[in-house]
């Protein structure tokens, strides 16, 4: 463990950007960016770095301000240095935490993937099974129309069941797929219309896709269901009129990113956000939001972000969800760069 020192926030965002922090010990006034400035930055750039900020004699307000803006402790000035090991030993005892508990979550995810890859071999076997004795009976009794209806409403329910069990079989990264290299700019470019088409007309769709962002190896159309799911959910979260914002960019993932997220490797990547200003979740949802059938709604069937992270996973990427009661969403998926940028 080292401790890097920055003498402006400029700086501190700059670090950021090239390299994963544990904790950030920043002044509260400060110029051109202040010590609220570092905290939003930190959070967007890496939102698992804890914030501690510094405030001057008196400024019990300014720490309760930084507290809302979501730092995770404050520290008074010309404290003991007692206190500020103290202070300090928490922050990171409290990050250790969060970490073991991704890492347990992720382990989970795996063994269910793996059980559900399982059971739907099994029910794709039957019910292949079904629908070719279905078909047998209608060839069989093509002149008893009861038989020939009831052999077409079995079908139907058994075709219904196969496309659930498809489903299952993506999140479990049973199947590969035709994977092609390219830009993920205008990739999401291309598939406006698709998602427009899925928002209420009272909801903006905002994008921020860079020309220069690298390359990634993706299958089209899994692509596309990944951005449906996680722009229908978003859809889902806003009432009345509302924003979701669609982003890439390049991205380096290092080790200390790597360990909260096993199964991946360091290196470069792009980076896919989807974000939502709709009404967020707590976090109990946010840590079952990959689990097959979790739904909160009445009408889900809790399948849309089991099948996204399906496809993220067997596309060699990863995800983060971050998300709060009222304050939105935000979706990132990263996918390994695997070409120099394209010129624009
Ligand atoms: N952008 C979001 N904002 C708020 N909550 C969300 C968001 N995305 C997902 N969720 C929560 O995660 C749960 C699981 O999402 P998921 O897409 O897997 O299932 P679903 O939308 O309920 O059903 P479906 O299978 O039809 O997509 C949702 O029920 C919702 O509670
Ligand atoms: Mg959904």
């Amino acid at each position: 463990m080292g401790v890097t020192t920055a003498d402006s926030g400029e700086k501190v965002i700059e670090l950021l950007e090239s390299a994963t922090f544990d904790l950030v010990i920043t002044d509260l006034v400060m110029g051109p960016i202040d010590g609220i400035g570092v905290l939003n930055s930190a959070k967007e750039i890496s939102p698992e770095t804890m914030v501690m900020i510094l405030t001057g004699f008196g400024g019990m307000a300014s720490a309760i301000e930084a507290l809302r803006s979501g730092a995770d402790d404050y520290i008074l000035k010309s404290c003991e240095p007692e206190e500020m090991y103290f202070r300090v030993s928490k922050c990171l005892e409290k990050l250790e935490l969060k970490r073991k508990i991704k890492l347990q979550q992720a382990q989970k995810i795996e063994t269910i993937a793996t059980l559900a890859g399982g059971i739907a071999h099994e029910f794709n076997n039957a019910l292949s099974s079904i629908t070719g004795h279905t078909d047998l009976f209608r060839m069989e009794y093509p002149d008893d129309e009861k038989i020939v209806e009831y052999a077409r409403t079995m079908k139907q329910s058994a075709l219904r069941m196969a496309h659930l069990t498809k489903q299952l079989l993506t999140y479990a990264r049973g199947e590969k797929y035709f994977l092609l290299s390219m830009s993920l700019s205008s990739f999401v470019e291309g598939s406006l219309p698709i998602i427009q088409h899925i928002l209420n007309p009272d909801i903006r769709l905002e994008t921020d896709l860079p020309s220069d962002v690298m390359n990634a190896e993706f299958n089209s159309i899994q692509m596309q269901m990944v951005l449906s799911a996680i722009a229908a959910n978003s859809n889902e979260a806003i009432e009345g009129p509302g924003r979701i914002t669609i982003s890439t960019k390049n991205t380096d993932l290092d080790q200390g990113f790597i360990e909260d997220h096993p199964g991946i490797k360091p290196g470069p990547y792009v980076c896919l956000s989807i974000e939502d200003n709709g009404k967020g979740m707590d976090e109990e949802t946010r840590r079952r939001i990959f689990d097959p059938f979790f739904t909160t709604h009445f009408m889900g069937r809790g399948l849309g972000m089991a099948a996204v992270y399906g496809i993220v996973r067997n596309h060699n990427g990863s995800m983060s969800v971050d998300s709060e009661p009222g304050k939105g969403t935000a979706v990132r998926i990263y996918l390994p760069a695997t070409e120099p940028k394209e010129v624009p």
